[in-house]
């Protein structure tokens, strides 16, 4: 095993989790938009505000391949969108990947969500009411990216240390 990414909708906690997961199992551990904030020298939020979100997904495909690509062993954070443009999904089941969906329900994603809606530019603007109709329209949509991953962890109701233990335990 050489890669460990994590998908799932936006809120669900793939950033804190790889952290943890790569403090359990020692390994190093990237995240996708840190990446592109790093190579593009400006935050997610400023990258769509000035060049778009198609720009955006351009870039998240090519760091995500290359990420994917390279031979060191590490965790990959992804985005939320990561799997659901320029195919994206088909390189989450390569040879030594372990892909996890961290799954969550639209009420936990909307109460996570609407305290933090700033920094994330498909949602920065929305009411609540608005908010919980994107959500469930959108994690509809992208469902069909999110189970392409080989395993599946639910999170509704874990604290952190239940999922990474869960995921440790899948993996070994
Ligand atoms: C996005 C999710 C964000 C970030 C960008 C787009 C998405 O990452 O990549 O704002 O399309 O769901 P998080 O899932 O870490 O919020």
């Amino acid at each position: 095993m050489q890669k460990i990414i994590l998908i799932g909708y936006m809120g669900v906690g793939k950033t804190t989790i790889a952290q943890l997961l790569a403090e359990k199992l020692n390994w190093g551990w990237v995240d996708l938009d840190k990446i592109i904030e790093e190579k593009v020298k400006l935050s997610i939020r400023e990258i769509f505000e000035k060049h778009g979100e198609i720009y955006f997904r351009k870039m998240e495909h090519e760091l995500f391949k290359q990420l994917v690509q390279n031979d060191k062993k590490i965790i990959i954070s992804t985005g939320g969108g990561t799997p659901c443009y320029a195919n994206n999904h088909l390189l989450l089941n390569g040879e030594g990947i372990e892909s996890i969906y961290l799954k969550a329900s639209i009420g936990t994603i909307f109460d996570r969500l609407k305290e933090a809606k700033s920094e994330r530019p498909l949602i920065a603007n929305q009411t609540e009411a608005e908010l919980k109709e994107f959500i469930a329209k959108n994690l509809f949509d992208r469902s069909y990216f999110y189970i392409q991953a080989a395993h599946k962890v639910d999170i509704d109701d874990k604290n952190l240390a239940t999922v990474v233990d869960e995921i440790f335990d899948l993996l070994h």
